[in-house]
């Protein structure tokens, strides 16, 4: 497997400091001044169809439930329902009914692309100071842990949407696989035991949790059968009468009743007035290649398209390594902190986009960078801040008619809040937190953010989530991630690798760094840098963090239509499957 330090389109650094500031000045210059820099190649194929179906998640019985609803003569939408629900069932630790998501979908017969923003709304009862104690300061883990952290759930409104708009088959066939798979059980995996240890102290405080989730009280041992009978009985409902199954009717009694009792603000309103919403997803072009990908309320979208606007400006392939790590760090540098700055849910606040997308906007970002300099974050005007791991899921979906799905799913942290309201089997997600609590202080992933995503009722929370297709007029891709704040960086490092000419095999395993402004620190994976690589980036001054374990669990699908072509991949630091068929 290809990675960043043998990728031979990077010329090798020659030692400490041996690249020259001025060499690279003449080569961007050089480059810039070249005719048709960043002309588009020729489209090929476009009225073609994938020569099969390909489906990459974080789960084999996932991948498994899309193929067989493929098979049954559903499209990539139907599977898209199956996978998310079964995603649900069998890794609780990173979504679920219980949550929220983005869904990008491309619709092959007309080419209608469109992000369903399935996303958490704030209950009406959310205000701004919920997590502040008397003084002002934020309460430890208020927005983290417990009923209070919950915002209202979008998953279980976006399936019924996706199959009663988009999809061929009935709910009740879609979400089979995953009711029959919750009530049968199925063994948790490593991935599951560590995240239960980890979220241990917070199960054990919501005994419905703890009895579903943990064995008498403690991290179950290898081998445990996770059965989850009262949400196979939550998706019969969704099954047989779509949303009303979830929001209303005695579903949506025990949730109200079960989050209130334990101190949570939901109300009967809040789940009846939830809807998914459509939403132009984010649209840029970096060096001939389209990307569409997700919209506000997720930063994730802009922040990619800014970051690529900036990239757009180098001649990055031909530069040496270090240089060009350096450039792509100060773009996620200004990325981010724009991110900070500016965005929140786009009903609640006017979002700059039109600015933040411009390549004019983003040549002056490019300007203010030096290039034998990193740029310390605190000489740019921006808020105060603090880091963490993630969790959240994402699948990738390609069918043969060309339809296309990538999903970014979350509950936020590992099993979200760690509570279930009795008698609905349902984790519910801690999406709370992804608001900022408090101007300049950071959430669990030390993201910062200031008025334009805080707290207010029925707002929702600003997210990374960052599902993506790209398309170069040969080739497309379908790819996301889950991974907190770092997962429109790592969807970066992806997309520059698809233009490199990489495939999904190599944009999964590549090495990952990056950079979010606050801290002011690259967070780097075992073998992302090599030694010259990092000595040299200390020496223009990042100050560098290798990070102890590997991070991300991208699934990506390429459709090489000039070649008739699909392939797939699923990281290989997750447990996920990539199947063509
Ligand atoms: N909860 C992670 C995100 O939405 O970015």
């Amino acid at each position: 497997m290809k990675t960043r330090a043998v990728s031979p389109s990077r010329p090798r650094d020659d030692g400490q400091g041996g690249w020259r500031a001025g060499a690279t000045l003449i080569a961007i210059l050089l480059w810039l001044l070249s005719p048709g820099a960043q002309g588009a190649p020729a489209r090929a194929g476009e009225d073609a169809l994938p020569p099969a179906a390909a489906i990459a998640s974080a789960h084999p019985l996932a991948t498994r439930a899309g193929h067989d609803i493929l098979q049954a003569g559903g499209n990539a939408f139907d599977a898209a329902v199956a996978v998310g629900a079964m995603l649900a069932v069998v890794e609780p630790t990173g979504s679920g009914l219980g949550g929220g998501g983005f869904w990008l979908l491309h619709r092959a017969s007309d080419g209608h692309e469109i992000m369903l923003d399935g996303r958490e709304r704030a209950p009406l009862a959310a205000h701004a100071e919920m997590y502040l104690d008397a003084d002002g300061a934020a309460i430890p883990a208020a927005s983290i842990d417990g009923a209070l952290a919950a915002a209202i759930p979008g998953t279980p409104a976006a399936l019924a949407y996706l199959a009663e708009r988009y999809g061929r088959l009935p709910l009740t066939r879609s979400l089979a696989p995953a009711i029959r798979t919750a009530r049968e059980g199925l063994p948790v995996d490593a991935h599951y035991l560590r995240l239960a240890r980890f979220r241990l102290e917070a199960l054990r405080r919501s005994p419905a949790a703890a009895a579903v989730f943990l064995d008498r009280g403690d991290v179950p041992a290898e081998g445990f059968v996770l059965r989850q009978p009262d949400l196979a009985r939550v998706l019969e409902a969704i099954a047989g009468q779509g949303r009303a199954g979830f929001y209303e009717g005695p579903v949506a009694r025990d949730l109200v009743e079960g989050v209130r009792a334990a101190g949570g603000l939901w109300s009967p309103e809040d789940l009846a007035g939830y809807r998914v919403v459509e939403r132009e997803p984010v649209r840029g072009e970096y060096r001939g290649t389209r990307i569409t990908t997700a919209a506000p309320p997720s930063s994730g979208g802009i922040a990619l398209v800014t970051m690529l606007n900036i990239l757009a400006g180098y001649p990055l392939d031909g530069l040496a390594a270090p240089v060009r790590d350096h450039l792509v760090i100060e773009a996620m540098r200004r990325a981010y902190r724009d991110r900070a700055v500016y965005l929140g849910d786009p009903d609640f606040v006017e979002v700059p986009a039109g600015m933040l997308l411009s390549p004019d906007y983003a040549a002056g970002l490019r300007n203010a960078i030096r290039p034998d300099r990193a740029t310390p974050s605190a000489l740019l005007p921006g808020i105060e801040a603090d880091p963490a791991g993630a969790d959240t899921t994402h699948f990738s979906i390609l069918d043969r008619a060309g339809n296309r799905v990538a999903a970014t799913l979350s509950i936020n942290l590992p099993f979200g809040a760690a509570f279930v309201p009795p008698g609905t089997g349902v984790l519910l997600n801690d999406e709370m937190d992804d608001f900022s609590v408090k101007p300049g202080v950071g959430n669990a992933y030390g993201l910062i953010g200031a008025q334009p995503n805080a707290i207010a009722a029925g707002k929702r929370p600003l997210s990374s989530m960052t599902p993506t297709f790209l398309d170069d007029g040969r080739r497309v891709a379908i790819l996301g991630t889950p991974g907190g704040s770092r997962i429109i960086t790592m969807v970066l490092l992806a997309a520059l690798d698809f233009q490199r000419g990489g495939s999904p095999e190599e944009w999964v395993g590549l090495k990952r760094y990056h950079h979010q402004y606050l801290p002011d620190v690259v967070g780097y994976e075992p073998g992302a840098f090599d030694a010259d690589e990092a000595a040299a980036l200390t020496v223009l001054g990042h100050r560098l963090e290798e990070r102890a374990r590997p991070y991300g669990n991208m699934q990506a699908i390429l459709w090489d239509r000039a070649r008739d072509r699909v392939s797939a991949a699923s990281d290989p630091r997750g447990g996920g499957s990539a199947e063509t068929r």
